[in-house]
């Protein structure tokens, strides 16, 4: 009978009996507890990193029914939770205030409170080293704190973005070191986060969820966790290959986005619109997908994530030859845009670069959001100066550049008022993110020269001779 039972359906029957058999002994195991927990909401849950994907986890676990703790090493952080102010757009303070007075959520610093954790989902950052290494000091140093307060029973979930093998490796053999084992004593799996800033069609809820784990008991733990917070699970066979399948969705993006921007150059050369192109070609109800061109990848994931893998791979001496090439390509558009600027300045108004004042549209790097990492606007203001010109931005997410790692030059730089006398005391406008609230109708009317690498005057039915698309 058993034989055609899946495993989930074994693992409820001994969930509900809070019990599993063990030969001639029936005993309660650290599995069949955590299931029966998890199962009637009973589990306390703990968020570590309440960012981009934390928050919004943390919450919607919280709405599901789940008691949470949100975890943050930033103290300013956990003092925006407790006063009830969300800086995450996907997160609004009323749902946060909802949530904190339900008593379902609270913030936390005091990472001993971890301890009290049945189920603890890792969220921290995984950026790039200088050398373009993955930097999983962040993993790591979460996985100490974890590993300090320890005990059986818990399940432990990495969401950070890495490559294969990260979860059974480098987490594993830090949490091992306790003595406790992952699969007997504590369980251990992987799930990528699949936010989508700005997004507001999905949200973390209803975008369908990967879940492995270590073992099958921690598959069977990790369905049953996010089985009660999301719409749709989606079981793979191991951490491995869950790690994968966030990689090959961000490389397939970086990849896809570096075709339509090296198209783009070709076509433009041609006197061909790539937008025009693309609109065309989306016409085509199967075997295409739109990709649109830009100044170059933003964001903390389609310009980092690939790259775990590429350094990984170098493990078993193979070349990720379509990662390298993307990164090429998606890297010198900035300076392809910024080469059209200056070609349309000279052609146009007779000016050279290195004597005109710009004005960037856009410092964020997609639209709708106040996020600048890797922003190709951080890059294209640096260019424009490197070039001799002078660059200023206007960006209603963006009050004032924040110190950044590698554009300390810039910081501390204010966002310009949107007025006509402004527009028209720069010599061009490079629209590099195309914000929704932006006035496209007072930057038409008021700046000599546009360059526009967001199509956004066409989209806006304002285009017209002095807007030249790159
Ligand atoms: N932002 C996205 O759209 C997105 C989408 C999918 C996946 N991811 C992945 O999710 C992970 C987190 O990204 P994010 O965008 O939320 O980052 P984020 O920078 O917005 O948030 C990370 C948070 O972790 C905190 N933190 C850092 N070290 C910590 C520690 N030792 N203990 C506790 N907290 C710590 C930081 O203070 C910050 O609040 C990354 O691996 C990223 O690649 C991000």
């Amino acid at each position: 009978m058993q034989g055609h039972l899946t495993a989930i359906h074994i693992a409820a029957i001994y969930a509900q009996a809070g019990q599993k058999r063990l030969g001639n002994y029936v005993t309660n195991t650290p599995f069949t507890d955590l299931l029966n927990k998890i199962q009637t909401y009973q589990a306390r849950a703990g968020v570590i990193g309440l960012g981009y994907v934390g928050l919004p986890l943390a919450i919607t676990l919280a709405k599901s029914g789940f008691n949470v703790t949100g975890f943050d090493v930033d103290p300013a952080k956990i003092r925006a939770l407790d006063a009830g102010n969300s800086y995450i757009e996907a997160v609004s303070s009323d749902d946060l205030t909802r949530e904190s007075s339900s008593g379902r959520f609270h913030s936390s610093d005091d990472f001993s409170q971890l301890a009290f954790c049945d189920v603890i989902v890792i969220c921290v950052p995984t950026p790039l080293t200088k050398h373009r290494d993955p930097d999983l000091s962040y993993v790591e140093a979460t996985s100490r704190s974890i590993a300090a307060t320890l005990r059986s029973g818990q399940l432990i979930v990495l969401e950070s973005t890495t490559y294969p093998g990260t979860t059974d490796g480098i987490v594993k053999t830090i949490l091992e070191k306790t003595g406790l084992k992952s699969g007997r004593d504590f369980f251990l799996g992987f799930s990528p986060e699949r936010e989508d800033p700005g997004n507001r069609d999905f949200d973390t809820s209803s975008i369908p969820k990967i879940v492995a784990g270590d073992g099958v008991e921690a598959g069977e733990l990790m369905q049953g966790f996010y089985g009660q917070a999301v719409k749709t699970v989606v079981p793979v066979s191991s951490n491995a290959t869950a790690e994968a399948v966030k990689l090959t969705e961000n490389i397939f993006r970086a990849v896809n986005i570096a075709l339509v921007n090296e198209l783009k150059t070709v076509y433009a050369a041609m006197g061909i619109d790539i937008w025009e192109v693309i609109e065309a070609a989306k016409t085509k109800p199967f075997g295409y997908m739109p990709f649109y061109p830009g100044p170059g990848l933003g964001g903390h994931c389609i310009p980092i994530d690939p790259f775990y893998l590429t350094w990984k791979s170098r493990e078993y001496d193979l070349p990720t030859r379509f990662i390298e090439l993307a990164g090429e390509i998606n890297s010198a558009m900035p300076r392809y845009v910024v080469g059209k600027l200056a070609e349309a300045l000279d052609i146009r108004s007779g000016k050279a670069l290195s004597r005109s004042r710009v004005l960037i549209i856009g410092l964020a790097y997609k639209k709708n959001v106040p996020d600048i990492r890797e922003s190709p606007s951080l890059r294209l203001m640096e260019i424009i100066h490197e070039r001799g010109g002078a660059a200023d931005y206007h960006d209603p997410y963006v009050a004032e550049i924040p110190s950044t790692r590698e554009y300390m030059a810039l910081k501390g730089r204010k966002s310009v008022d949107l007025t006509k006398e402004t527009v028209e005391s720069y010599d061009a406008v490079l629209i590099s993110t195309d914000h929704d609230s932006v006035d496209y109708t007072l930057l038409a009317a008021s700046s000599p020269l546009i360059i526009d690498t967001r199509n956004i005057f066409t989209k806006r039915g304002l285009m017209a001779d002095h807007i030249v698309k790159s």
